[in-house]
């Protein structure tokens, strides 16, 4: 079949600079979530019209299985359409779908498909206990339960058909040589002095196209976005949605309204995850991970039976099993943490690979390092890897102890099993096996005596 999304409004409701269709749900444009959607119906074109913003919105989402059609000026929804008709193959037909109406489920529309055919004009219809504002769905017979006939737009319908509660959601489906017919035709002499996409229902049914109905398994799939309001209402739902999800795979949540996923987080078994973390881009949580409460992951691993405290932040890094880290670990892109790495609290660690069970417990910044395995890194260690040029390399081999509040002057390298004493600042290679420290001797002076305050006179 051929998609056409529409897109080119402006969505003054907004209140933004930045196209309605950008604006970011799970932390990605609106039509990129309807694209996705789109995409899994396997579509042979898929045209997006814009108009608003049109060459943000291209280089936004633009890739190379999406066509753009330019709508300059948005005269309606069947204007719209119009546009998009030179790049249509009339062999199949035409889905429509809106830019701004981001959840709906695929099972949804294959819904619709699967009763619109190559021959009937099919409309995805909702029953609305308040229906203001959109289309209503007119159909035969007194008690309006026959076949549609038409949509009649809020502000063209009378009290009677207002009163009707089965709404157009928007997205329908035409043959598409009809459809190019039908839009030719159309005229703007309505409430709204706009060229409705809706009129071709009437079209349709004058020239013997059977129009029939599909309903979504849900609501919330056919709401649109015209506000922040209506934005931050469906970003609950869908967060909801993958919470849910979550819950049925076996993850535990310790409160399924308080998680948040822009992206794709995916987890093994009995993985349980504490309350406000947020997961971006693609987060994996190996069997029996314990993400604690407020972290922030951004494209990371974490392996198994690794425990996160409270309040970590991870972009780009992998944590290995059985790994212990934070609370207020900050793992910069780079971090590759081997098994049984103990990260503690206030510990940066960046573009560094940490073999198996060392430890960096508390305050203290390890980048551009290769450290190996048993290595001990004391409080207030820092490799001084920025000589305010280049960037260096430190590298701390197996079994070294690192004494409290060293710089390491990169690059330098700490030999297997050396120990530096507390307080080194270490600029020349430490041997292996040896106590290398560098510190100003200590001494007692006999006779000081403590100034004391003088009176005043
Ligand atoms: C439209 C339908 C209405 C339906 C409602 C569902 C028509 C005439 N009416 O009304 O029956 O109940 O959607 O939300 O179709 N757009 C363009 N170019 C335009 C006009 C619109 O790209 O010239 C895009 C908008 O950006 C939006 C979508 O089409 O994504 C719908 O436009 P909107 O103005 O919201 O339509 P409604 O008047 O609400
Ligand atoms: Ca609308």
């Amino acid at each position: 079949m051929n998609i056409v999304i529409l897109a080119a409004g402006m969505g003054k409701r907004m209140n933004s600079a930045l196209p309605k269709v950008l604006h970011p749900l799970a932390g990605r444009p609106l039509l990129a979530h309807v694209i996705a959607t789109a995409r899994q119906l396997s579509p042979t074109r898929l045209v997006v019209v814009v108009g608003h913003g049109a060459e943000r919105v291209r280089e936004a989402v633009g890739a190379d299985d999406v066509a753009f059609a330019l709508q300059a000026e948005q005269l309606g929804t069947g204007h719209a359409v119009t546009q998009a008709l030179p790049l249509l193959d009339d062999s199949r037909p035409t889905l429509v779908l809106y830019g701004d109406v981001p959840l709906t489920e695929p099972a949804t529309l294959r819904r619709l498909v699967a009763e619109a055919g190559a021959e009937r004009f099919g409309i995805l219809t909702v029953e609305m206990d308040d229906p203001t504002g959109y289309g209503r769905i007119v159909r035969e017979g007194g008690d309006n339960t026959g076949s549609i006939t038409r949509i009649v737009e809020q502000k063209d319908a009378s009290a009677a058909q207002r009163a009707i509660r089965e709404i157009n959601t928007g997205i329908i489906m035409a043959p598409t040589g009809h459809l190019r017919r039908w839009l030719s035709t159309l005229r703007n002499d309505n409430a709204q002095g706009e060229y409705y996409l809706t009129d071709t229902v009437e079209r349709a049914v004058a020239d013997g196209v059977e129009v029939v109905s599909a309903q979504p398994g849900a609501l919330w799939e056919t709401l649109g976005v015209n506000s922040k309001v209506q934005l931050a209402e469906l970003e609950r739902i869908h967060q909801r949605n993958l919470a849910q999800r979550l819950l049925e795979a076996g993850v535990t949540l310790m409160d399924p309204a308080r998680i948040d996923i822009r992206g794709e987080l995916t987890c093994g078994r009995d993985v349980t995850i504490d309350v406000n973390c947020v997961f971006e881009g693609r987060v994996h949580l190996e069997d029996g991970a314990h993400v604690g409460a407020n972290c922030v992951i951004r494209n990371s691993t974490v392996g198994a039976g690794a425990h996160l405290q409270p309040f970590c932040h991870f972009e780009d890094a992998s944590v290995g099993a059985h790994g212990r880290i934070g609370p207020y670990a900050r793992l910069r892109p780079g971090t590759v943490l081997g098994e049984d790495v103990h990260i503690g609290n206030f510990v940066e660690v960046k573009n560094s690979q940490i073999a198996a069970h060392s430890k960096a417990n508390h305050l203290a910044y390890v980048g551009d390092a290769t450290v190996g395995s048993r290595v001990n890194i004391g409080a207030g260690t820092i490799t001084c890897n920025y000589d305010g040029a280049n960037k260096h390399r430190t590298v701390i081999e197996d079994d070294v102890f690192i004494g409290s509040d060293s710089q390491l002057v990169a690059p330098v390298t700490v030999r297997r099993g050396a120990t530096l004493g507390a307080g080194t600042t270490l600029t020349k290679d430490a041997p292996a096996g040896k106590l290398t420290l560098s510190r100003a001797k200590q001494m007692t002076l006999d006779g000081w005596q403590r100034p004391v305050k003088q009176a005043k006179k």
